[in-house]
């Protein structure tokens, strides 16, 4: 983020124009929304500014700028065409603290304008940080079509019985779901639909009712896909803006992370390949034990919850101690990384069935059914089998798959740091040795992989940082609480 978004009390305060331009007008007439006083300096002004001049609030001075009008001001902003004029006022302004807006001219600005959706008292102000405008009006444009007018009334509305609503319900979370409810719900309709008073009658039973309730919370475990969060479900993003709390694992990535609400108190409960920073009995009592003190946990798990992420073990505990849960699919890595590296999974051709297998580091000594995963026509995906890889492609080649099957390795697969390699199962092992290969990875067996000759497609950034945070191994759940 290049600039902090803030809201500007102005009510009552003076505030510098300089410039008589019709760029000016919407400035003006802005300034004038948020209750400024504005003084006007410029040598002539357009009739629309002429206009305001005769508002409350406005004072011309008719000529050019002087250094002293900065005094008193509280923000300045230019309209004038004239560069070195732009140049001299922002100078000045900066100098002394003042905040200044040059209109176009952006590296004179220490701040800028966003594009606004006002729903007084609910303002939504959008901005690209001054790189593409039109961007950022579209997407208003947007929001003014979902954002019902009355959506002011609705704020007008829950700012009146907010002090009741915090004296009733004294903890945070609880109220934030009461909240939630009653704007979601019948009461804020009615509110929308002008009927405050009926909405008043029924939040006093509200906060009644609220009181005999009972307080556990809910878990939703989420699958947060394998790291384009472009991938992840409408319903999941719906639950990671209700969370109060979130568990997450190491394989959730940074750009799915930012889209959890972002006053949630977060937990990271990753483990490390080979060392398990949190046993999964700490986990699942971790969980348990946040939704018993009345909150909503969001436990956001990389790709799918239920293949390879031990999420049904979490849920086990949950439903044996009556807490209530509720699971959302995510994209496996097997399904993002392939799609993402154009290699279809099953082909006509090529390959009528699949199977997923894990290749931890022990593979040689695990119960591995080699012989499922060397059958004609079927493409293997192996997860977790980086550290393993010789081991694998060994035992692969020993139980008979030709040399030359196909394969390949993707890192951070879906995300803008997505690398694809390519060989076959006798070369591909020695292929990666010190490339640097980034983990999580994925390996695909198969002669579907030839078909990425043809269909690659996805053109990732080649982001030098890894999509994934590297957080602390060991860090336990209470050493790695964030706010
Ligand atoms: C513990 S498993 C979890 C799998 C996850 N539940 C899923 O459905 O994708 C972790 C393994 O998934 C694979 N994986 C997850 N995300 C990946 C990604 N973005 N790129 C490549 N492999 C990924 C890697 O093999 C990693 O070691």
């Amino acid at each position: 983020m290049d600039y902090l978004p803030i809201f500007l009390a102005i009510r009552g305060e003076s505030c510098l124009l300089v410039g008589g331009s019709r760029a000016a007008e919407p400035k003006a007439r802005l300034l004038l929304r948020a209750g400024a006083r504005i003084v006007v300096v410029a040598p002539s002004l357009t009739p629309g500014l002429s206009e305001l001049v005769g508002a409350a609030g406005v004072t011309w001075h008719r000529r050019t700028f002087r250094p002293g009008d900065l005094d008193g001001m509280k923000l300045v902003i230019v309209a004038a065409q004239d560069d070195a004029l732009a140049n001299s006022v922002a100078t000045a302004a900066r100098k002394r603290g003042i905040p200044v807006n040059a209109v176009d001219r952006r590296s004179l600005c220490s701040f800028i304008l966003p594009s606004i959706l006002d729903r007084s008292p609910l303002v939504a102000a959008i901005s690209t940080g001054g790189t593409a405008p039109i961007l950022a009006r579209i997407l208003r444009a947007r929001l003014e079509t979902i954002i019902p007018a009355q959506f002011g009334r609705l704020a007008r509305f829950l700012g009146d019985v907010r002090p009741a609503v915090l004296r009733r319900i004294p903890d945070s979370a609880p109220r934030r779901r009461f909240f939630e409810n009653v704007v979601d719900g019948p009461i804020g309709e009615q509110v929308l639909a002008g009927r405050e008073d009926d909405a008043r009658r029924d939040i006093e039973s509200a906060l009644d009712d609220q009181e005999s309730a009972d307080d556990t919370g809910e878990v939703y475990l989420v699958g947060a896909g394998p790291g384009d969060p472009d991938l992840l479900t409408f319903r999941a993003l719906r639950l990671m803006q209700k969370a109060d709390v979130v568990v997450y694992d190491r394989l959730v990535s940074n750009a799915v992370l930012d889209l959890a609400r972002r006053d949630a108190e977060r937990i990271y409960a990753g483990k490390q390949p080979g060392y398990h920073a949190i046993p999964q009995h700490e986990i699942n009592d971790l969980l348990a034990s946040l939704a018993l003190a009345g909150k909503r946990v969001l436990r956001l798990k990389g790709g799918d919850p239920f293949i390879f992420g031990r999420g049904g073990e979490e849920i086990e505990t949950l439903a044996a101690l009556g807490i209530p849960f509720q699971v959302v699919p995510g994209i496996t890595a097997a399904s993002g990384c392939a799609a993402y590296a154009g290699i279809p999974l099953t082909h006509r051709d090529h390959a009528q069935s699949c199977i997923f297998v894990t290749g931890r580091r022990r593979i040689e000594e695990d119960t591995l059914d080699w012989d499922s995963l060397v059958r004609p026509n079927q493409t293997v995906v192996i997860y977790m089998g980086l550290a393993g890889l010789e081991i694998i492609c060994g035992g692969l080649l020993r139980h008979g798959l030709a040399p030359e099957t196909p394969a390949a390795l993707i890192e951070q697969g879906t995300t803008a740091a997505q690398v694809v390699h390519t060989g076959t199962v006798g070369t591909l092992a020695s292929s990666i040795s010190g490339k640097g290969v980034r983990a999580p990875t994925l390996v695909i067996v198969g002669e579907v992989v030839r078909l990425r000759d043809k269909l690659d497609w996805y053109r990732p950034r080649r982001s030098p940082q890894s999509a994934f945070v590297s957080r602390t191994a060991g860090a336990g759940p209470e050493a790695s609480r964030q706010r």
